[in-house]
């Protein structure tokens, strides 16, 4: 299993099931899932991964989610880019089944799911390949002894850096202060990365696309203010060490 710098074991620590599943959703899991599913090689689960053999075409834009939660954004953004692809990671099997019925519902073709961390798959991607990465209210595991299970660390701002095209958004959301700072912290240190917020308190606004997430409306109905973080992998060549 791979780790960290601090040698702990890297695992997804979250939940994976909440209620049980209703029947209807249940269904929808068995049956849609296969359709939806990343259609990864069972061969060799460490191969290289070609986005064109995922979605059976040549793909112009690439577009990821992790942690998509009920997947209303996922969907949202999926119907309102026809032309892009996207791939959305989510272990919690009620916010998949949640997701699945959205796709069915508005006959998406251009997402794929994977109902689980998203890690290992995302490190078998091309260079270069992805165009938009949403990490949106990401876990905060606010105890410093957990602060290793954030999804956002040194290893996985390297594989961004790596994964990102040039000039490709990295689209990041927190209500939590303590989180969003490390997050913005992590993000900066990178010299791949350029932060595009361009007057004082640009990161209360959303973007002008933006699309509330389910966890998003929870927390402002609790009268928390989410922050909003967009950045820019800067051209390689022209990283800022
Ligand atoms: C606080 S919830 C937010 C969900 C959604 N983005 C929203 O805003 O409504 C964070 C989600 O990230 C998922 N998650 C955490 N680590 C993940 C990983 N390594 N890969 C994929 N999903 C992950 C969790 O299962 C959880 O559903």
């Amino acid at each position: 299993m791979a780790s960290d710098e601090d040698g702990h074991a890297r695992k997804f620590y979250g939940r994976r099931r909440g209620r049980r599943l209703r029947p209807w959703r249940e269904q929808l899991f068995d049956e849609a899932l296969p359709r939806y599913g990343l259609p990864l090689p069972e061969e060799d689960a460490a191969a290289p991964l070609d986005p064109a053999a995922l979605f059976g075409e040549p793909v112009d834009a690439l577009w990821i989610e992790v942690g998509f939660g009920g997947g209303e954004h996922l969907a949202a953004q999926a119907k309102a880019h026809a032309q892009a692809r996207f791939i959305g990671f989510e272990p919690f099997v009620n916010g998949v089944a949640s997701l699945l019925r959205y796709l069915e519902e508005a006959r998406l073709g251009n997402v794929r799911v994977h109902a689980d961390d998203a890690r290992p798959v995302l490190e078998r991607l091309p260079d270069a390949s992805v165009d938009r990465f949403f990490l949106l209210f990401p876990d905060p595991w606010l105890k410093k002894r957990h602060h290793f299970r954030r999804f956002i660390q040194p290893e996985t701002m390297a594989l961004l850096a790596r994964l990102l095209k040039d000039g490709a958004e990295l689209r990041i959301a927190s209500d939590d202060m303590g989180v969003a700072r490390w997050m913005l912290a992590h993000v900066t240190e990178h010299p791949a990365f350029e932060w595009l917020a361009r007057r004082p308190g640009d990161w209360r606004e959303p973007p002008a696309d933006w699309v509330q997430t389910r966890y998003e409306g929870k927390a402002l109905a609790q009268g928390r203010r989410p922050v909003y973080l967009r950045f820019r992998r800067r051209p390689r060549g022209q990283d800022v060490g």
